[in-house]
């Protein structure tokens, strides 16, 4: 059996990466980061949600600023990066 950390279908998302992504955003730009890990754009939807229980989660930027997008699909600050990536085990 897999380790249901890692498949996505169930109550975990699959970890889209290791480390957070930075990312140049714009003021008054949504968004979409992908909740599910399985997107191929990181930290980004691509539609790969969709045979998951997870949906895309909207980042509206209210200053044109760099941002850590979260890549684990861990964070307790979702989308954002909150360092929950340091205790993968990995
Ligand atoms: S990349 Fe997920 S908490 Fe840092």
């Amino acid at each position: 059996m897999s380790d249901a950390v890692t498949t996505g279908t169930g109550d975990m998302p699959e970890i889209g990466g290791q480390r957070p992504i930075m990312v140049e955003v714009e003021s008054g730009k949504s968004y979409w980061w992908c909740a599910c890990g399985r997107s191929k754009s990181q930290p980004f939807c691509d539609g790969s949600h969709k045979t998951t229980a997870f949906r895309p989660v909207e980042f509206k930027a209210d200053k044109s600023e760099q941002v850590w997008f979260c890549a684990c699909k861990r964070s307790g600050k979702k989308p954002m990066c909150d360092g929950s990536h340091k205790r993968l085990g990995t």
